[in-house]
């Protein structure tokens, strides 16, 4: 994903600016770039490649400023090439650097050509800087310039503009991408992200959608959609550094697949010290909120999706409530039919996936009020967009491939199912006690999966040559197959596919030879004979079994049929422990292959 920082401050910027872009890297990019603004000039560089090239090229070019943008770019418009990277530069005179996607670009770009514009790149980014640099022309300044680009831009933005004409400011806009403001002492900053300016200041301010801001080195004014001078809110950002730091481990995947015991006791806090699952979990007015409900729709992208996708099972098992759980992308753009009565619920990391917030908007336009986010990321678009709000406590996730962030929603989400039962009579205070006690051996019990990673290093090593591996699940440990075999795609590139077991039969036996390695999740459940019965159709076709199962389930190797045995059964919490393996599997089939782990292609 694109990042951006900038600053304005008495001393040199540049170093701000390459600190917070390789803060940024984790987020993946393709190629790096800063501009300055100098005495008399905009200068600008830019490398395809690590931020690190980049650096070198302005060190050895002299850049120094006291004003600058920089920008990682993952490519959407166009190729990775030099041209293509941000900032874009009009007629020598501004600079801007761009996340999101313009989606009238092609109609802009018309236009401007028109008016003599020649382009230098594909990208879409490039019209914005053209557009605003033809409102500078006729004595328009660049805050109202910007303003008046940005109602012509269909698609998401966050934008930051300097120009020389204007050294002593740069101005930025958002709609659809986050951007922040960063408040120092006679200094300011910009960024999508705040770890990208944790090493300047922690205050911040959160711009919402439309917000257009000028940051001068003296202060910030923020504008709302319509152009009015409003007052954002401060607030002091509780990322810490070492969240943002290695430690002693050698991915941000692998440290925070091992930081789950601590994220789900964090998240967990809350509902242990209240003793019991109350809607105050959920924030002020949940009581009034969840009381009513007669239904839940779960909405959500990736592995958010597959939270969900768990969360469908309990809430309609413990609750008795129907949900249904949809994606994003598809639910935004469908011709849906809305119950009012039913609870949105949308899911997300980060808080703002675009998908999610516009499917998030299109519910609300359907009538639906009662609104509740699962987020990780406080004061990020979609909670501020919900009535109500659970925040996972997983603290900064810098790797791509989400792990301890999944594993606290479903803690919030089994939190949910479990509140809705109570609020619906349906979960008495035995039942209640049972949970509580589950919930807290859990940072144990999964303290004990990951023990198990020398094992699963060992069957790591099997699947790194394989082009393709299938995940069978079922019941509630389906999804945890679709969020095993989404893991290992995404960092291993090795081709992985999940279906429910039980559907083996009607196509993709298929598939099922020697080469294809079959992955199951098999905890001691109702399910697990039926279970049994699919993996004794994989054994007939040649298939080779990799079965995680645990400690009660009375079920050994055999000749191809691998085992590995998580802690006892944690009962209904045991998607969450069997997700453990599923990620340290993908983590070390990933380092066998040799590819980079927190930066996966694409
Ligand atoms: O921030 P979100 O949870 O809304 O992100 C949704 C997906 O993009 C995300 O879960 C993605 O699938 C993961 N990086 C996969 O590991």
């Amino acid at each position: 994903m694109c990042g951006i920082v900038g600053a304005i401050a008495d001393r040199d910027v540049v170093p701000v600016l390459i600190e917070g872009l390789k803060r940024l890297e984790y987020r993946g990019y393709d190629s790096a770039g800063i501009a300055i603004v100098g005495d008399r000039d905009v200068r600008r560089v830019r490398r395809t490649g690590r931020v690190a090239e980049m650096e070198a090229a302005a060190a050895s070019e002299g850049f120094v400023a006291g004003l600058g943008i920089g920008h990682t770019r993952w490519a959407t418009h166009g190729g990775v090439t030099e041209n293509n990277a941000h900032p874009h530069i009009s007629h020598g005179e501004l600079a801007l650097v761009h996340n999101g996607i313009i989606e009238n670009h092609e109609e802009q770009r018309e236009r401007l050509r028109a008016l003599g514009y020649a382009f230098e790149s594909q990208t879409d980014t490039e019209v914005i800087a053209h557009l605003i640099h033809h409102y500078l022309q006729d004595g328009t300044d660049l805050l109202a310039a910007l303003q008046r680009a940005v109602k012509e831009l269909d698609g998401a933005y966050a934008l930051a503009v300097i120009s020389k004409r204007d050294p002593e400011r740069m101005v930025c806009a958002r709609m659809g991408c986050p951007l922040l403001v960063g408040l120092g002492e006679g200094e300011n900053f910009v960024a999508s992200d705040v770890s990208a300016i944790l090493q300047a200041t922690r205050r911040v301010i959160f711009l919402e959608e439309g917000d257009t801001a000028e940051v001068t080195r003296g202060g910030v004014r923020v504008f709302d959609a319509e152009g009015a001078q409003v007052r954002r809110e401060e607030h002091v950002s509780d990322v810490s550094l070492a969240s943002l730091e290695l430690g002693p481990y050698s991915h941000f995947m692998q440290k925070e697949i091992h930081e789950q015991p601590r994220a789900v006791g964090d998240t967990i806090e809350a509902i242990i010290d209240a003793n019991a699952f109350t809607p105050d979990l959920f924030g002020a007015g949940a009581r009034a909120v969840l009381g009513d409900v007669e239904g839940v729709q779960i909405l959500a992208c990736g592995t958010s999706f597959y939270a969900g996708s768990v969360a469908r099972y309990w809430i309609e098992a413990i609750s008795g409530l129907p949900c249904s759980v949809e994606i994003a992308s598809e639910y935004r753009y469908r011709t849906a039919v809305a119950n009012p009565k039913h609870l949105v619920v949308t899911i997300s990391q980060s808080g703002e996936t675009l998908d999610t917030m516009e499917a998030l908007k299109y519910a609300k336009s359907l009538g639906h009020d009662k609104t509740l986010s699962i987020c990780n990321v406080p004061e990020s678009a979609i909670p501020r967009a919900s009535r109500l709000v659970f925040y996972t406590r997983a603290g900064a996730e810098i790797g791509v491939a989400s792990t301890k962030a999944f594993t606290t929603q479903l803690v919030g989400l089994f939190a949910l199912a479990a509140t809705l039962a109570k609020l619906r009579g349906k979960l008495d205070a035995e039942q209640e006690a049972g949970y509580i006690e589950d919930l807290r051996h859990l940072p144990g019990s999964i303290q004990h999966a990951l023990n198990l990673e020398p094992q699963i290093a060992g069957w790591a090593e099997r699947f790194a040559p394989k082009q393709h591996a299938l995940f069978l699940g079922r019941g509630v440990h389906y999804p945890i197959a679709l969020e095993g075999a989404l893991k290992l795609k995404e960092i291993s590139y090795i081709h992985a596919e999940a279906y429910p077991a039980g559907e083996l039969k009607h196509g993709p036996l298929a598939l099922v030879d020697a080469d294809m390695p079959v992955v199951v999740i098999a905890p001691r459940d109702g399910l697990l004979e039926k279970v049994k019965s699919n993996m004794q159709e994989v054994r007939a076709r040649g298939g080779v079994l990799f079965v995680f199962t645990d400690q009660d389930s009375n079920f050994g190797p055999s000749e191809g049929v691998h085992v590995i045995r998580t802690p006892r059964h944690v009962g209904v919490l045991s998607p969450i422990v069997h997700t453990i393996p599923v990620q340290l599997l993908a983590y070390h089939a990933a380092l066998a292959r040799g590819t980079d782990v927190d930066k996966p292609r694409n």
